[in-house]
């Protein structure tokens, strides 16, 4: 609401500032504020009386002249002046009730569907085949994941891309020392071996670096597999099935929602790769330098102010990351009739993206209405500051950090409730574990880095996956105790009634649940979704600490609590689920 009226008087600010009783620099920053005695109305803003000065007029008259250009809003059912100049606000009550009716009754929550659905290209977990998933693919994973799931909720289409590096010369290393193995172990011992890709690509490596004659046998099998000799193709074709299955692993355990049909790897547009650059170069953009096909595009300069190409074929007439990415482009904006393009990868290829995005679009790649976004993220950090890494320096594999923290919850939980059976104590760490890493990433804007503390997304205190995962489970507790099922309350005759400031409060932050989703969907930044919740939480708490529900003296009063508890429980819950979070009844 306060959002609401802010941006009511803004629209009044802008009126004055045309019509010249404003001078066009007096522009201060709106504030309103809750009113402590409701005879006063709802909300209070002193707008008038820090702008009075510098607009040379009387507090008062200032304000009813701001209030004969508030555009009427269904959600303000009058505005009165006071004292010397403040503008006060009584909120339509119906207004808010009506709202929540209407949320309460129907399973979206009341969230309009997009007047324009789109088709909305994702990209993201997109790790490289060679190695076992590490951290640094933690960030992209999720928070795509939740992205996805919110645009989907909202109704729009989403397309998810996966898109792996399932090429490159290092496979020429892999696939040499997978023959070896082969040689040496047959096809049973080596899919153990292949068990532990992290250990296979250091064992490949370290016989790289020793022996000449593997390394030939390396670079001649890259050449074989990129003229699609069979041979090649089929030992290739098993490493990566083996790679991606451990994906999958992962993505299982994360609860996140990407499977076979969403992978379209590097390789899948190698076929693709000349006509990218015959076509770039039909449109003009190549240029040639020292052997290599360029596009120097004057919108990126070096420090020295030259332009910086984007190589597409280096002197040997190997393709690069940047022509593969260009294919890509054109095939989610084509044959995928993506009219948004969305990529959840690294921030430290900013510079990368804008490139393909502007050579997409200078070659006619991409139609004009299509956007194309980079939603980039920061590093994860350890306790010092630096990179997350092993003990001993190494990468942390991903699947051994999703391990510790359900362990870790596993034995948090059980100190808490020693009573808990075997099966349900595991379902509980599990949630809260993978939640807690989930939650501790999500809930930062994406763009900053951040330190990875398993203390901090363990607490039960705080912007934390466990204090929202217990929010959850204390609402529905409410019914249980009630006897009463979630799915009935709509049955309860009777409507709302916000007499208590916290029921007011909390009501008001119910009924925004729509925006923030919306304002998710479009920033692709999942963080806004778990500040509201955060909010939500305390919201509720304070309500249900100062508004008895259950031991109401008022029937009526206790079923408005009763719908206001249920509609909280369903908000929270649809909420964690967007952020791809289990909500548990019972922890
Ligand atoms: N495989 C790349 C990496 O691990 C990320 C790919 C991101 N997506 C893309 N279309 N370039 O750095």
């Amino acid at each position: 609401m306060k959002d609401r009226l802010v941006a009511l008087i803004e629209q009044a600010l802008e009126t004055l500032t045309a019509n010249g009783t404003l001078p066009a620099d007096a522009r201060r920053p709106v504030q309103i504020d809750r009113t402590k005695d409701k005879s006063h109305g709802d909300f209070a803003t002193n707008i008038a009386l820090m702008l009075a000065k510098p607009a040379g007029k009387k507090p008062r008259d200032l304000a009813e002249a701001l209030v004969a250009a508030l555009p009427a809003d269904p959600a303000v059912a009058r505005t009165e002046i006071a004292g010397p100049g403040f503008i006060n606000f009584f909120q339509a009550e119906s207004w808010l009730t009506d709202q929540l009716e209407a949320a309460l009754a129907d399973p979206h929550l009341a969230v309009p569907r997009p007047a324009r659905a789109r088709t909305v290209v994702i990209d993201y977990s997109s790790p490289n085949l060679a190695k076992e998933m590490h951290v640094g693919h933690l960030r992209s994973t999720i928070i795509g994941d939740a992205v996805v799931r919110t645009l989907d909720f909202l109704g729009h289409k989403v397309v998810p891309q996966n898109h792996v590096g399932d090429w490159g010369t290092q496979f020429g290393m892999l696939l040499a020392y997978l023959e070896e193995r082969k040689d040496e172990d047959g096809d049973q011992a080596l899919s153990r071996e292949l068990s532990d890709l992290e250990t296979f690509y250091r064992a490949a490596k370290r016989r790289f670096d020793e022996s000449a004659d593997f390394a030939d046998r390396a670079r001649a099998l890259v050449v074989e597999l990129q003229s699609g000799d069979d041979y090649c193709l089929k030992l290739w074709r098993e490493f990566n099935q083996v790679s991606l299955s451990h994906c999958f692993a992962v993505y299982e355990r994360l609860g996140v929602r990407l499977g076979p049909d969403d992978v379209r790897g590097e390789s899948a547009y190698n076929d693709d790769l000349p006509k990218v650059v015959a076509d770039l170069d039909a449109a003009g953009l190549l240029t040639e330098d020292q052997g290599a096909l360029c596009v120097f595009l004057d919108e990126f300069r070096n420090k020295d102010g030259d332009p910086l190409p984007v190589i597409v074929r280096k002197a040997g007439g190997g393709y690069l990351y940047a022509t593969t990415d260009l294919a890509a482009v054109r095939y989610r904006a084509g044959a995928l009739g993506g009219d948004r393009l969305l990529y959840f990868v690294d921030q430290r290829q900013a510079l990368h993206f804008q490139q393909i995005f502007t050579v997409a679009r200078k070659a006619g790649f991409v139609d004009a209405h299509v956007e194309m976004e980079h939603m980039g993220f920061g590093t994860m950090n350890g306790a010092d500051g630096r990179p997350f890494k092993t003990r001993d320096g190494g990468t942390v594999k991903l699947i051994d950090l999703l391990d510790e923290a359900e362990q870790r919850a596993y034995d948090l939980v059980k100190s808490k409730n020693a009573d808990l059976a075997e099966d349900e104590l595991r379902t509980i760490a599990r949630a809260v574990g993978i939640g807690a890493v989930k939650y501790a990433d999500l809930s930062k804007n994406r763009t900053s880095d951040y330190i990875f503390d398993f203390n901090q997304m363990l607490s039960f205190e705080g912007n934390t996956a466990p204090y929202l995962l217990y929010a959850y489970t204390r609402v529905v507790s409410v019914f249980r105790k009630a006897g009463l099922s979630l799915d009935r309350v709509g049955d309860l005759d009777g409507g709302f009634r916000l007499g208590e400031d916290a029921e007011q409060a909390l009501a008001a932050r119910l009924v925004q649940f729509g925006e923030v989703v919306e304002q998710v969907a479009a920033k692709g930044q999942p963080h806004f979704l778990c500040a509201y919740l955060y909010d939500l939480a305390g919201l509720f708490s304070a309500f249900y600490e100062h508004c008895p529900i259950l031991a109401a003296d008022d029937e009526a009063v206790k079923t408005s609590r009763l719908k206001l508890a249920a509609l909280t429980a369903r908000t929270l819950g649809r909420g964690l689920t967007l952020l791809g979070l289990d909500p548990l009844e019972r922890m």
